[in-house]
Order: C-alpha cells, then sequence, then structure tokens
C-alpha cells in the first residue's frame, strides 16, 4: 500500500535531504524535524508546566515565539503519530506526561489555568490526540491515571451540554465560558472539530449514538452559513465563523486548511461507520475536490499544500503556521479509510513533503524549517507550527493499511468509559438529561455559573 512510483525531489540542494519514497530518508528527516520542534518544549525542565509550550499561560497567536494551549496538545498528537509511523519512541514518556498533566481535575481536558481562552476547539484538539493515542494503541499511562479512550470520551461528554440550540438552531458557541471574547461566534473548527471528535468515537466504539451526534453537528453546520457550495464554481466552503448576536445570519469568509482537515476526516470515519454509505463518500470527495482547488493551486503545480489566507504575504499567525499539520494527517488518514481516495492523496502528500524539506534549510543551523513549502528558499519565519507541519507532512508518506486506525472491534485496547467526566464538577450540565439527538436542553447557559471568579480574561480567534 505504500505510495512509491514518483519521486519527488525538493528542487535545490537542502539541508534537510528526503526522498518520499524510501522509508529511511522519511525517518531520518522527520527525526531532525522532531527534534527541532522539540528544541522549544521546556516543560519538562525544572519550575516549567508540563506539556506546556512557551506562552501557554497566557495565550496570543499575535506574539511570535508564543503558544497557545491547543496548540501543545496538537504537538502531542503530532509525536503520537510520528511514533505509529517510525517506531521512533524518543517523545513517548514526555508526550504521555503531557497528555496526562494537562488533563484538569476532571479528566476532561478543561484545566482551570486555561479557563481563560477555553475554547471547544482548544479542548477538542488535545482530544484528537489521545485518540491518535487509542487508534494507535500508544502505550497508556497506567496506574490510576485515565484510559485514553475515556479522555476523549469525557471531552466528548463535556462537549454535549454546551450544544446551544437558543441561537441560530444549534450548534456549538466558540468559547466554553460566556465571560470570553467570541462567546458569540459559532465557528467551523469548534463544530467541525466536535463533529470529528464523534465520528471518531463512533468508529472506534461502535456506539451508534456518537454517531448520531455526528450527524446531527454536520446537518446544522449544513443549515447555518458556515457550509456552501459555489453555484458557479461548485467550490465546497467551510467558512470561518458566523455570529449567533445576528442569529447567524452572516458569515466570515475565511478559508483555513485545518476546517476542511477535520471536516473531512470526520466524513471519512462516518464513511466507515455507516459501512460505506454513499451520502457519506460523497461528502469526503466534495471535501476533498475543494481542499485540491483552494489548498494546493495550481499556480504551484497543484500538488503542493499551501495556506490560503496568509501563506504568501507570511502574515499568517502562531495558529496558523500550524494548520497545514493537521490537513496532512488527515488527509492521510482518509485515504486509507476511504481507499478510493488514496490515488489523488498520496501524490499531494508526497509533493508537499518534499516541498517541506527544501523550505527546512533556515535558521542558524541551517535546517530550521519555514512555511512556504512552495519554495525552496527559506522564508525566513521559524517556529513550532512550521517544525510540526513539516514533520506531519513527511511522516504522513509513511502511512500504510497497517496504521489503519484501530477500533475496540480490532485490537485496540485503551479502556472504554462513555460515563467519562458525566457526573464531573465542572460539566456544564447541572441536572444532566440524557444523550439524545433530539435534545433540546439549553445547557449552553449554565456553562456561566462555572468558574465565574475568574473574569477579565480575553480570547484569541483561532484564525
Ligand atoms: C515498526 O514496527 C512494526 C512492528 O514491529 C513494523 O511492522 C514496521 O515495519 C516498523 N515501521 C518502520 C517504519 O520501521
Ligand atoms: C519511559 O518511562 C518508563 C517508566 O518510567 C521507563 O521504564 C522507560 O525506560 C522510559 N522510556 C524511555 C524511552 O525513556
Ligand atoms: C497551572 O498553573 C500553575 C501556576 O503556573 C502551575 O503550577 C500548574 O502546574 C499549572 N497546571 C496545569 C495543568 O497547567
Ligand atoms: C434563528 O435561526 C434559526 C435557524 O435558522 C431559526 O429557526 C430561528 O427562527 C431564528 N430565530 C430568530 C429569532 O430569527
Ligand atoms: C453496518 O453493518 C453492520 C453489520 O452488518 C450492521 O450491524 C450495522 O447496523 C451497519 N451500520 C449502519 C450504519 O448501517
Ligand atoms: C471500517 O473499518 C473497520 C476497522 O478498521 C474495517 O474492519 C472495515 O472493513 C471498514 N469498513 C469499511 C466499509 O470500509
Ligand atoms: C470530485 O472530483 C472528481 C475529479 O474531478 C470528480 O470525478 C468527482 O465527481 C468529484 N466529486 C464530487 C463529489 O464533487
Ligand atoms: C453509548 O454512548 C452513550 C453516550 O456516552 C452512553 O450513554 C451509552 O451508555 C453508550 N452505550 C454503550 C452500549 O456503551
Amino acid at each position: 500500500m505504500r505510495y512509491s512510483p514518483l519521486l519527488y525531489l525538493a528542487p535545490f540542494a537542502a539541508a534537510i535531504t528526503l526522498d518520499t519514497s524510501s522509508v529511511s530518508s522519511i525517518e531520518s528527516a522527520t527525526s531532525s524535524v522532531a527534534q527541532d520542534m522539540m528544541s522549544y518544549y521546556t516543560g519538562n525542565q525544572p519550575g516549567q508546566v508540563p506539556g506546556l509550550l512557551p506562552g501557554s499561560l497566557s495565550c496570543n497567536p499575535n506574539v511570535e515565539g508564543t503558544y497557545c494551549w491547543w496548540e501543545a496538545g496538537a504537538m502531542w498528537g503530532a509525536l503520537i503519530n510520528y511514533w505509529q509511523y517510525t517506531n521512533d519512541t524518543t517523545y513517548n514518556n514526555l508526550t504521555i506526561n503531557a497528555l496526562q498533566f494537562q488533563r484538569g481535575p476532571d479528566n476532561n481536558y478543561n484545566p482551570p489555568n486555561q479557563s481563560r481562552s477555553m475554547g471547544v476547539d482548544d479542548q477538542v484538539f488535545w482530544a484528537f490526540s489521545a485518540l491518535d493515542a487509542v487508534e494507535s494503541n500508544f502505550p497508556e499511562a497506567g496506574g490510576d491515571n485515565p484510559s485514553w479512550l475515556s479522555l476523549a470520551q469525557a471531552v466528548f461528554n463535556f462537549q454535549h451540554d454546551l450544544w446551544d440550540p437558543l441561537t441560530c438552531g444549534g450548534g456549538f458557541r466558540w468559547q466554553v465560558f460566556s465571560f470570553n471574547a467570541g462567546y458569540n461566534l459559532k465557528n467551523s473548527i469548534s463544530n467541525g472539530g466536535n463533529f470529528q471528535l464523534s465520528a471518531r468515537l463512533a468508529y472506534i466504539t461502535g456506539n451508534s449514538t456518537y454517531g448520531d451526534w455526528a450527524n446531527k453537528v454536520w446537518d446544522w453546520m449544513e443549515s447555518s452559513p458556515l457550509l456552501q457550495t459555489d453555484a458557479n464554481t461548485g467550490t465546497f466552503y467551510i467558512w470561518d465563523n458566523t455570529d449567533s448576536n445576528n442569529n447567524c445570519t452572516d458569515v466570515q469568509n475565511f478559508v483555513w486548511s485545518y476546517n476542511y482537515g477535520t471536516m473531512l476526516s470526520g466524513a471519512a470515519y462516518m464513511y466507515n461507520f455507516t459501512n460505506g454509505s454513499d451520502l457519506w463518500l460523497n461528502r469526503v470527495e466534495t471535501i476533498l475536490n475543494s481542499t485540491y482547488s483552494l489548498f494546493f493551486p495550481q499556480e504551484f503545480g497543484g500538488n503542493i499544500m499551501y495556506e490560503l489566507e496568509c501563506e504568501k504575504s507570511l502574515n499568517c499567525d502562531q495558529d496558523q503556521k500550524s494548520f497545514k499539520a493537521y490537513l496532512a494527517r488527515w488527509m492521510a488518514v482518509t485515504s486509507v479509510l476511504v481507499p478510493s481516495t488514496a490515488a489523488t492523496i498520496k501524490p499531494k502528500l508526497a509533493a508537499s513533503a518534499a516541498g517541506a524539506a527544501g523550505q527546512c534549510d533556515g535558521g542558524s543551523d541551517g535546517r530550521t524549517c519555514g512555511l512556504q513549502w512552495t519554495t525552496a528558499t527559506w522564508d525566513g519565519t521559524s517556529g513550532v507550527g512550521q517544525q510540526m507541519a513539516a514533520l506531519s507532512v513527511m511522516g504522513s508518506n509513511l502511512m500504510t493499511e497497517n496504521m489503519r486506525p484501530l477500533t475496540l472491534r480490532t485490537g485496540a485496547t485503551s479502556k472504554s468509559d462513555p460515563n467519562a467526566g458525566v457526573d464531573a464538577p465542572s460539566n456544564p450540565a447541572a441536572t444532566r438529561e440524557p444523550i439524545t439527538t433530539a435534545d433540546k436542553a439549553g445547557a449552553g447557559i449554565l456553562t456561566v455559573l462555572v468558574i465565574c471568579v475568574m473574569v477579565g480574561g480575553s480570547a484569541w480567534l483561532v484564525y
């Protein structure tokens, strides 16, 4: 199943050399890129907080050199993927410690330190990393620590109660807490993130409650202005956010690669969960086709991933610099879950990885990765996002059928706890209704009551 017929080489000599048809070449390149990514991590040093990147305690994505909490969560997932791709266990213990240390007092990735900017999207990225662990049988922490699967289930149970039917006919607000800026917005990464979380839990556990919920989130997004198809070009748009203060009648017209990635892979898991339904196959193909036209522009040959809104002018913020990492991983997962997509996905991952390698020739070490994979001249930028995106796209070329996400029926060993976190003190529902798709409980309002002592915070748009 490994894709190898084409050999993509960076156009010029690069400090990170990569032959995407060679497993050992990818192992060697990803090892260097991962090492440089981890040079930014200090959470394992005395006096530092495990799991966090610099700046994660007061996040502002416009400050160079600092990283929001969610991105640290995503980084641990990238390292689980790296281990799965290469068998290199170097970062496993750091990853286990990080994912457990940041799980919060209720084991649901809602640590009070992060309340001032806690979004549904931020939380779900940590859950994604726990799910990556489940799907690859990444070692459990053991002892009294919660299983990877139960951590993701606890996030599902927490977020379930944030569903807000009182405005816009449903959907998740971006922010968990009403005192944070952005609480009025309903955005695609929060809704699409929860959609993916639900679809993966359905796939892993076979429990149709999760599948019903994924359908509900998709249906709401489709009925909202977040998902739109251009009648002339056929382009499928996943817009950034819509405003509940206007009952979601307007929409912010920005497109980000990670929004396409999260909806794509969620649809791929649902394709599997529905036994290969035409409905979900069509959704996978629809998203994929527009992912190609928007984020793999013909201008650069049509196979190199490109962050449309900000890459060319190099004004991506700290969050945005990492987005291509997620699209790469989620395309690779899709190529396995929906095998008919592999033929078009694999050449794009190969060419993008070669482009990324060409861009990893900067900095004082001569192998620092920039953002612009479409040119082999280092763009002068550096950071965790750039390293993670390069790591993820290179590693994704090692994704094979053998690495097909595991389920509880096909060898995943993480322990399921569908009721994880249900009774947790921080759970938004004071009194819970049974979880059903016909749920009408206006539980979102109750979040206001939680941790309302932590006023005065500000939050930052995740784009
Ligand atoms: C990783 O280990 C597995 C199991 O031993 C093996 O099948 C696989 O080929 C290894 N992968 C790499 C990239 O070395
Ligand atoms: C990880 O930690 C375990 C338990 O503390 C230890 O036995 C193991 O050697 C560590 N592995 C690595 C790769 O450091
Ligand atoms: C929260 O912040 C405090 C103070 O910096 C720190 O001691 C603690 O370890 C942090 N906890 C988490 C989960 O980040
Ligand atoms: C808000 O939007 C929802 C969904 O479109 C609609 O059902 C509802 O009637 C709208 N509410 C108001 C007050 O316009
Ligand atoms: C998929 O197939 C299985 C086994 O035939 C069946 O039990 C299940 O209900 C099917 N799922 C859906 C969503 O059709
Ligand atoms: C769905 O995934 C499971 C587990 O990986 C696999 O056994 C099954 O064949 C897949 N079904 C479809 C329709 O692809
Ligand atoms: C996606 O694009 C392919 C190739 O152009 C086309 O054959 C297919 O019909 C498209 N699928 C959808 C659902 O748009
Ligand atoms: C399925 O998931 C729901 C929601 O978490 C839970 O209430 C239910 O007990 C689960 N069912 C099984 C059979 O695990």
